[in-house]
């Protein structure tokens, strides 16, 4: 069973074929990151252009490696969340190659998608029941799945997204869009230069008993203490990396315990992360050293397939297959990581 996985939720173009939910034929990623990092962030008509640019381009590179539409069994799109724009562009090209092509046409859920990358490329795949962290730009949930299609929502963030508390403190710290790999970069040097640590933020919500989190604050306690050194003359490239390094320890830190308490409550026999964030290398040596001697599995996918990209899309569609007539399909900019197609 192949399927094409097609990806256009925010600013990355994405086209994959994956052999039985597993294998990877092709994957192909164009992103306009660039021109978001000149805006200082995403400007929705910007993204929704550069999808249009790059679909047909993108698309046929996947397909090249492949020779044929023939070998393809179904297409497989994601339908939300994201912004409405971007997804219309990858929803409409689906539809119409489905059409042409005659091939079914399976909408899949980004945020569900995005934990199958742990699906992909492995020898040992997860089992259930697992507990699962998606952290990405917009949203952060923990997820309960007893089974492929038995997923259960635990907790979430009740504010800003991890992902968005990178990107929104970057911008304070003048270190542009996307955040995430930017603040590691700084925090990086901060070991490096062996500072003492005269800076520190709080761990929100880390002792509540629920599986909530909020991240708000946190930017907030970042934009306080911009303002304190710049007061007193001391917002520097040192105080940068040190503000850098206690934003991604908070962070963090707060990903891991609830993930923990959460894996522990429901007895689980996996931990899955997933999402952009997942790329950090912080979070994924914390949550390593936390699972050590425990009666559960640790599964992160490879770096590049934490970032938005249509060979995860493959899989998830090849797990949740539920072909739809392509009239039926339609764009879910709201819809919630256990939300109906
Ligand atoms: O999943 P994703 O690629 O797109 C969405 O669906 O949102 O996630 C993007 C998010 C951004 O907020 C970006 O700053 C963050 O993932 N990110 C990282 C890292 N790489 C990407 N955050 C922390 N450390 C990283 N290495
Ligand atoms: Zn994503």
């Amino acid at each position: 069973m192949r399927i094409l996985g097609i990806e256009t939720s925010c600013d990355e173009t994405a086209a994959a074929i994956v052999e039985d939910g597993t294998k990877t034929i092709s994957n192909v990623v164009a992103s306009s990151a660039e021109i978001h990092a000149k805006t200082g962030g995403i400007i929705p008509e910007n993204a929704a252009r550069e999808q249009l640019k790059c679909i047909i381009p993108v698309i046929e590179e996947a397909l090249n490696k492949e020779n044929s539409p023939a070998n393809i069994d179904a297409i497989a799109v994601t339908v939300g969340p994201g912004l409405v724009g971007s997804l219309l562009v990858g929803v409409e090209t689906a539809k119409t190659l489905a059409y042409a092509w005659q091939k079914p046409i399976i909408p899949v859920n980004h945020l569900l998608a995005h934990l199958y990358a742990n699906w992909l490329e492995t020898e040992t795949s997860p089992q259930f029941p697992a507990v699962a962290l998606a952290v990405s730009g917009g949203h952060t949930d923990l997820i309960l799945m007893k089974d492929h299609e038995q997923i259960s929502w635990i907790g979430g963030t009740r504010d800003d997204a991890a992902g968005e508390a990178f990107d929104k403190s970057a911008r304070v710290l003048g270190l542009g869009y996307p955040g995430g790999p930017a603040i590691a970069l700084e925090a990086a040097k901060y070991v490096v230069n062996n500072k003492p640590q005269e800076i520190k933020l709080p761990r929100p919500m880390i002792n509540e008993k629920n599986f909530d989190f909020s991240f708000s604050g946190l930017k907030t306690a970042v934009i306080r203490e911009v303002q304190k050194l710049k007061e007193n003359d001391q917002f520097n490239d040192l105080t940068i990396q040190e503000l850098s390094y206690e934003l991604q320890e908070a962070i963090t830190d707060v990903l891991v315990s609830k993930t923990i308490k959460a894996a522990e409550k429901y007895q689980v026999k996996s931990i899955l992360l997933a999402g952009g964030v997942s790329a950090n290398q912080r979070l994924r040596e914390k949550m390593q050293q936390a699972v050590n001697n425990k009666q559960y599995t640790l599964h992160i996918p490879p770096s590049k397939l934490c970032t938005d990209n249509a060979a995860y899309i493959a899989v998830c569609a090849h797990f949740h297959r539920h072909p739809t007539p392509w009239s039926e399909i339609k764009v879910q900019p709201g819809l919630s990581i256990t939300g109906e197609l």
